[in-house]
């Protein structure tokens, strides 16, 4: 390909960099959009996989996210309600399977009361946070410098009740072992939510989805850029100055007078730079990593388990599909379940052989939902610790003490270039929203200036 020259580079073809393109083009930027992968979407990607369409990567819509449906309004994009009646399940720490409705637990009285404690204390701590800054907040170094295992092990006598807070922050958000975040980084996650409350409340947070599949919203926006996003692109070197960028991928050429890398930061470490980026801007990224998931999709003759009354929402620190929900697509006759096994649970069943990984996936789900959950159709692992390009999901976070150590330096440019992605997000945290957020930010920058 000839050598281009357009006013605006982005580098990803994610929410958060199509976003971006798409505000700079209707400001009258010219803009050119360069993909590593030969799709666009990044981690949402939607797919038929034996005749079914599974969300491979994101897929929820809670009504919190405005920037998410804002967008999803301006494509002309539709959502469904997640099936949500019947009976959700949960395994405790004694082993026993208990079905339950609303929102609540069913644990011992005890460990509700525990339960609800910590909940209000995480919801003040949250409140206190703009989730924009959370460095800022009072506070903020004594809860970054201490692991959320070991704040909730002070706060709590309860291992039940700490099992349960800790799984919707750790494995549920975070997807990371809870003892290798800080404090602060789970007050955050709380807070880009609106509340700990939110997260914990699947009705809200896992509200609905989109018809068609989340990837809808960056192939339309693609669809409205035109023939200016091209796949297939990796950047591999960026050349910059104070007055604009140079930059390669292969056989392209591009000058620009801005780079928008819309980017994961593991990713950026694999980009290299001349004269090389500030190296506080190097190590702020040292210290943020992903979490682990595995997303798992079984697909039924029916959705067998509302015949049983039951809702197809599970939940159990103590399995290794820590939870379960009703996947099934809209108007579809055929059931689909999803499950996640997340941070050191994804470690054990990685290094199993995938038969013997399906075995004992389908057993949770069959501890859950009973023997029908043993025999789908279909059977689908996303695997995102394997893709080089994000090495893991849903999102990068800080390890101890790095979000006050470099999260204030997270969002400052380098020169012409602006760096996001949702994991740099305030308000949509590791989200579409958060990624739909920060393009918007990033594009405005430039725009202002
Ligand atoms: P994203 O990673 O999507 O995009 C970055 C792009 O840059 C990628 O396409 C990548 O290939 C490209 N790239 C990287 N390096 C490059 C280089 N050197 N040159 C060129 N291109 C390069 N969110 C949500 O709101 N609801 C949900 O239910 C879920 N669930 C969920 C499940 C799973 C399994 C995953 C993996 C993720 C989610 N998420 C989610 C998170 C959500 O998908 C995610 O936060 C956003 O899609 C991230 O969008 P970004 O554009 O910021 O990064």
């Amino acid at each position: 390909m000839a050598d281009k020259q357009v006013d605006v580079l982005v580098v990803g073809a994610g929410a958060t960099g199509l976003s971006a393109a798409y505000a700079l083009q209707r400001a009258g930027r010219s803009v050119l959009v360069l993909e590593s992968r030969d799709r666009v979407g990044g981690r949402l990607w939607t797919d038929e996989v034996d005749g079914v369409d599974l969300e491979i990567g994101g897929q929820w819509v809670s009504p919190d996210q405005e920037a998410l449906l804002a967008m999803l309004d301006e494509l002309g994009l539709e959502t469904f309600e997640r099936h949500r009646e019947g009976e959700s399940v949960y395994v405790g720490l004694d082993g026993e399977r208990r079905t339950f409705t609303g929102e609540v637990l069913p644990v011992a009285p005890a460990v509700e009361a525990e339960m609800n404690r910590l909940t209000e204390r995480l919801d003040e701590l949250s409140a206190q946070m703009d989730p924009a800054r959370p460095w800022d907040m009072a506070g903020a170094a004594e809860l970054d410098h201490v692991t959320f295992r070991a704040w909730l092990d002070a706060q709590c006598e309860h291992e039940e009740a700490r099992d349960n807070i800790a799984m919707f922050i750790a494995q549920a958000m975070l997807t990371k072992p809870v003892h290798t975040f800080s404090a602060l980084q789970a007050v955050h996650m709380a807070a880009s939510a609106g509340s700990f409350s939110n997260l914990v409340d699947s009705e809200f947070i896992l509200d609905r989805r989109v018809i068609g599949g989340l990837q809808q919203v960056p192939l339309q926006l693609a669809a409205r850029l035109g023939d200016v996003v091209c796949t297939a692109h990796d950047v591999e070197k960026v050349r910059w100055h104070d007055g604009g960028v140079t930059v390669t991928s292969g056989d392209l050429t591009v000058s620009a007078r801005h780079l928008v890398l819309a980017i994961p930061p593991t990713a950026v470490t694999r980009v290299r730079f001349e004269p090389p980026l500030p190296s506080i801007q190097r190590e702020t990224r040292q210290h943020q990593s992903f979490g682990q998931v595995i997303k798992v999709h079984a697909t039924y003759e029916t959705p067998f388990w509302r015949d049983a009354g039951l809702s197809g929402t599970a939940f159990s620190p103590y399995l290794t599909v820590h939870e379960a929900y009703d996947n099934t697509n809209h108007d579809e006759e055929r059931g689909t379940l999803v499950g996640f096994v997340s941070d050191v649970q994804a470690d054990a069943v990685l290094a199993l052989d995938p038969d013997q990984r399906r075995g004992i996936i389908l057993e949770s789900l069959q501890t859950y939902f009973g023997p029908g959950a043993g025999t789908p159709l279909t059977y689908f692992e996303s695997d995102w610790t394997s893709e080089e390009l994000g090495s893991g999901a849903y999102g990068a976070s800080f390890d101890l003490g790095g979000m006050t150590r470099f999260g204030p330096r997270l969002r400052e440019p380098a020169g012409p270039i602006q760096i996001g992605s949702s994991d740099v997000a305030g308000l949509g945290f590791q989200h579409v929203d958060g990624a739909l957020r920060v393009g918007a930010e990033l594009a405005q920058h430039i725009i202002d200036s």
